[in-house]
């Protein structure tokens, strides 16, 4: 599995603005969008290329097309919705396939309760985002559900990521590629990411629970 953390001092400042515990859902919304678009802008960097012709000012001119909608962009409910609009923002003609996954507060087991991914993803580069990656019995579900419609170039999107996840992600997914703003110290007994967001989900929308 490849890793990439995002290397540059933007991110490491934005990221250090949402660990302040003070910081309210408005500014958590925005900053999530901000750092969402830098890993978006990473993890398309081998989106592949094509040629059309349009009509230049001073005839018909060949130029680089990207087929946006050959991207299907996965937010996972609730958290991952805080990065759609960073990630739409690079890439306005993606498609969104919607899942839902709720950790149990004392399994930590993912539960899932929506699906909305379309019938197949045949050829689609799946961009699966969540601000979060704990012990990854979430992403885990997700990148199954989206295996399970004929996806094969899957990447992950996170904010910050625990050691204990990643090593699990590696293990259940070993191809797919991941791209963290950071990855932290280690979960701690409640499963919760140490230093991290705390609850992603209810910093970003405001709401507990
Ligand atoms: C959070 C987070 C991830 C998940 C990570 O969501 O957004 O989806 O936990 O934990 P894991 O790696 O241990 O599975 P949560 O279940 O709190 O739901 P929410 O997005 O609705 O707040
Ligand atoms: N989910 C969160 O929102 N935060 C964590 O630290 C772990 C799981």
């Amino acid at each position: 599995m490849s890793v990439f953390v995002l290397d540059h001092p933007l991110a490491r400042h934005k990221l250090g603005l949402m660990r302040d515990a003070a910081v309210g859902h408005r500014e958590m919304r925005a900053l999530a969008a901000e750092l969402s678009a830098m890993l978006a802008h990473e993890a398309t960097r081998d989106l592949p290329v094509g040629r059309t012709t349009v009509k230049g000012w001073a005839g018909p001119l060949e130029v680089p097309r990207v087929d946006e909608a050959a991207v299907t962009v996965v937010p996972i409910l609730r958290a991952g919705l805080g990065m759609l609009s960073g990630v739409l923002g690079l890439l306005p003609g993606a498609r969104v396939g919607v899942v839902g996954l709720q950790r149990d507060e004392h399994t930590l087991q993912a539960q899932a309760y929506c699906s909305k991914l379309g019938e197949r993803l045949d050829g689609q580069v799946a961009l699966v985002i969540d601000p979060m990656l704990a012990t990854a019995g979430t992403a885990i579900a997700t990148i199954d559900m989206v295996k399970a419609r004929g996806c094969t170039r899957i990447k992950t999107l996170f904010l910050v990521a625990a050691p204990e996840g990643l090593e699990r992600l590696r293990q259940a997914h070993p191809e797919i590629a991941v791209h963290v703003a950071a990855i932290d110290e280690r979960l701690n007994g409640a499963g919760y990411i140490l230093p991290g967001l705390g609850d992603a989900g209810d910093r970003i929308f405001g709401v507990r629970g």
